[in-house]
């Protein structure tokens, strides 16, 4: 005999929201899944009256957090609004009030994902948040649980779906402007996309997954960060000249001292594993001492992430009862940032350069230059000397070494 229903309330009803509600209310498989019956309860938005993509007739829509968080009849969170407040207070709030949370929310669990996981815990119910890096790519889960046992030593990986897609069009040889106008009328890109331009959202992500998989916290300001604003696609056909893809590359390693972490432009070479992956895909390696491990899969789109935020959901329905359903973070110890190691830089600048910004030692080869390997503070500084958009630095990618574990 099938169990209670489980109740469920959204927070957000935009475009995984509404995804995640058709599925609820129209995909019998879930029941099957979950040994209960999934009920959309009611879903919080800012404007009632807008039209939206996806709104089952009977749903009720509410402006009142207080309809949800919290509420009596609702046993299970599930917030698809996105920034950080007053998204992280709703989830602490559910949390605190013996509601079960699921999130996609990559900007709170990067910023207080510890804290809530402890006061899950405490609570003895359970936030899951697979959806939060990765869109639909099982990346969470495969580190906590399936790998939870191994030991991680190094990850890297393309966790931000708008900047592979606006590379994509500038290998296509667009400009800058064309290729963020085309990301943007895809919808792969925000009005305001410095976010991901900048690397911001990806650190997030590489926030996340190396909390996750080196047991210890790594907060974003432990993460060197370069994003690809200004990139061109001479830049693209420089690395084809020389069979390198350009990708924008989260990584992070242990190595003695604490862990070195960075979202930068890499030029890889064509037959790293990452170098083929396209559009709005996303592929995390995790290296460990029993051999690599690689994920991959769509990371953006409504339908795409409504599957991670099901598969959470359709776990809190099977283990809601059970004794053994919320885990602790396992993440106490902060991890200490260390210097970046040296590597390669291909270097280029544009106009003639300020005498104070003399380039780097390096091979010349006019206003592009591939460098020695050096202190990337020194590319940082070369970076500074010169007005925004004048230059750009693409380090040339090195395999991770093996970390002390
Ligand atoms: N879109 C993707 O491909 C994708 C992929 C992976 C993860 N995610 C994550 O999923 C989450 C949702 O993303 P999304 O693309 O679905 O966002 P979205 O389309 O902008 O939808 C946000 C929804 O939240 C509601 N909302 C926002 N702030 C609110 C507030 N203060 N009070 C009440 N309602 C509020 C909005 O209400 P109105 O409709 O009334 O404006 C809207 O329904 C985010 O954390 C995002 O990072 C998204």
């Amino acid at each position: 005999m099938s169990k209670d229903a489980l109740k469920v309330g959204l927070l957000g009803l935009g475009t995984v929201g509404s995804a995640v509600a058709r599925r609820l209310v129209s995909d019998s498989g879930l029941e099957a899944a979950a040994g209960r019956p999934l009920i959309l309860r009611r879903a919080l938005v800012r404007d009632r009256e807008r039209q939206r993509a996806f709104a089952p007739p009977r749903l009720e829509l509410t402006a009142d957090p207080d309809r949800v968080v919290g509420a009596p009849d609702i046993d299970a969170v599930v917030e698809l609004m996105g920034g950080l407040e007053p998204a992280a207070t709703y989830i602490r709030l559910a949390l605190d009030a013996g509601q079960d949370v699921v999130t996609a929310n990559k900007e709170v669990m990067a910023a207080s994902g510890g804290n809530l996981l402890d006061l899950a815990a405490r609570r003895a119910v359970s936030l899951s948040f697979e959806a939060s890096v990765g869109g639909a790519t099982p990346l969470v889960t495969p580190l906590k649980e399936c790998l939870g046992t191994a030991r991680v030593y190094a990850l890297e990986g393309i966790v931000n779906a708008t900047t592979n897609y606006i590379l994509d069009r500038l290998g296509a040889g667009r400009s800058w402007e064309t290729a963020l106008a085309e990301a943007q009328a895809a919808g792969y890109a925000e009005a305001d996309p410095s976010a991901d331009v900048e690397g911001e959202d990806a650190a997030r992500k590489l926030a996340i997954l190396a909390s996750i998989a080196f047991r210890g916290q790594l907060g974003l300001s432990a993460i060197r960060r370069r994003g690809i604003a200004g990139l061109d696609p001479v830049d693209i056909v420089f690395g084809a000249k020389h069979g390198w893809t350009l990708k924008l590359l989260v990584s992070a390693r242990l190595i003695p001292g604490g862990v070195e972490a960075s979202v930068e432009p890499v030029f890889l070479p064509n037959d790293h594993p990452l170098a083929g992956v396209s559009g709005v895909d996303n592929c995390v390696r995790a290296f460990t001492t029993v051999g690599t491990f690689c994920f991959s899969g769509p990371g953006a789109g409504g339908e795409a992430t409504a599957v991670a935020v099901l598969g959470d959901l359709v776990r809190v329905a099977r283990e809601r009862g059970s004794p053994y359903r919320s885990s602790r973070c396992t993440c106490t110890q902060p991890l200490r940032p260390t210097p970046p190691s040296p590597a390669r830089y291909y270097l280029r600048w544009s106009g003639s350069l300020p005498a104070a910004a003399a380039p780097p030692h390096g091979l010349h080869d006019g206003q592009q230059l591939v460098t020695g390997t050096i202190a990337p503070t020194v590319v940082d500084r070369y970076l500074a000397d010169l007005p925004p958009g004048k230059a750009v630095a693409i380090r040339l990618y090195d395999q991770p070494m093996p970390g002390r574990v």
